[in-house]
């Protein structure tokens, strides 16, 4: 049986990393996968982490199983970091592996026990959406995103788009720092996409991977603000791979809030079923960090500030690229990168120079030209901006 399988391809992204690491040449450079690097090119553990993580271990006394759902605290912290505020018995939490555990069992959900059929994705948008919902039985299809240049947003494309969904289908959108370009909406266009889609009745689903990393913790929580206002149902996938650093630890949050509270123990019950015939109950360590933290008044302002040394390195990144290039002529102007915002951006790059990048240089970008500005450092970027000039 099992002879007769073909290779399967790459992933369009941890596909590099594989490659990345398999490559002998001493002067590699990965901006691939979208894993924060400090100054010396490594990714740290926060020491907010540390210090937790110390805690728990001191203090833990089991590793049982925990609940379907996660540990009890986790999901109130999490509710009230997305939100800023505690919303009431509407909204249920769960504790999942990652984001995109949060994605799976969301489109698990939203097939079975929803009914719904078709996921609207953004063009462009993360390279493993659409696997993700497709391997949960929804069909997917894209709306408009980016204006001609690639490098904004195409505002009214986007609620011109919005307006041809038919009500009952989903829309995923992406809180902040949009994977893979870098491009948001404002708070006040957030503002006119969230009464389109109650008005049509589209479903929003909130993709929030980078809380934190835009332009601060609260500040990137604005998307949010309409939905919740708004009094519908929506579901909100967050990750705390990047805010934290928490990649390997696999832990995430899946929140479904219903428009009153008697609905909400009902979603609830079945994303538990969903949890349940997928990976049984989550992993542990990483929630227990995300709760230790988040109640510890310490602890918390220690990680804001991290967060904050995180997202302005990345910033600070972005304006060293972008003077680098036009400090040597570069034929193309890329001064979109300093107003785009979180881990990636558009580099505008074509599939031929990605490869010749890669081929030539032993640097390793995605396919679609996205950059991880979060893995450029001062001892990388020179020789970055000279081989893209070459590709160029
Ligand atoms: C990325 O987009 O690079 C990250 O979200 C990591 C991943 O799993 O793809």
């Amino acid at each position: 049986m099992f002879e007769a399988m073909e290779m399967a391809p790459p992933d369009a992204i941890l596909g590099l990393t594989e490659a990345f690491k398999n490559d002998p040449n001493p002067e590699k450079i990965s901006l691939s996968v979208g894993v924060y690097k400090d100054d010396t090119g490594t990714t740290p553990i926060l020491e907010c982490v540390k210090q937790a993580e110390s805690r728990i271990i001191e203090n833990e006394n089991s590793k049982s199983y925990l609940g379907i759902d996660g540990l009890a605290e986790y999901g109130p912290l999490v509710r009230d970091l997305i939100f800023g505020e505690d919303i009431g018995g509407r909204a249920v939490t769960l504790q999942t592996p990652g984001g995109t555990g949060a994605l799976r069992v969301s489109g698990d959900f939203l097939k079975h026990k929803v009914g719904a059929s078709t996921i609207w994705l953004s063009n462009p948008t993360w390279a493993n959406h659409g696997g993700v919902f497709n391997a949960a039985g929804l069909n997917t299809e894209t709306y408009t995103y980016l204006n001609e240049s690639r490098t904004g947003l195409d505002f009214q494309g986007l609620l011109d788009s919005i307006s041809q969904i038919p009500g009952g289908d989903v829309i995923c959108l992406h809180a902040c720092c949009h994977n893979p370009t870098g491009v948001d909406p404002t708070a006040e266009q957030w503002e006119q996409v969230a009464a389109l889609c109650n008005e049509r009745g589209i479903l929003p689903l909130v993709d929030f991977a980078y809380q934190g990393f835009g332009n601060g913790i609260t500040e990137d929580a604005a998307a949010l603000i309409p939905f919740r206002q708004g009094g519908k149902e929506f579901i909100v996938c967050s990750s705390f791979s990047k805010n934290f650093g928490l990649y390997g630890e696999r832990i995430g949050a899946l929140t479904v809030v219903s428009e009153d509270d008697n609905t909400a123990p009902v979603t609830l019950s079945h994303a538990k079923r969903a949890v349940r015939t997928n990976y049984s109950n989550p992993p542990k360590h990483g929630g227990a960090i995300v709760s230790t933290v988040l109640s510890d008044e310490q602890l918390r302002s220690q990680w804001e500030s991290e967060v904050a040394q995180m997202r302005n390195r990345i910033n600070d990144m972005r304006d060293k690229f972008v003077k680098a290039m036009q400090q040597r002529n570069a034929p193309v102007d890329f001064g979109f990168i300093q107003s785009q915002r979180g881990m990636f951006s558009f580099s505008g790059l074509n599939k031929e120079q990605v490869d010749t990048l890669r081929n030539d240089h032993s640097i390793y970008i995605v396919g679609s030209g996205r950059i991880n500005v979060a893995g450029l450092t001062d001892e990388n970027l020179e020789r970055f901006c000279d081989c893209v000039m070459q590709v160029l």
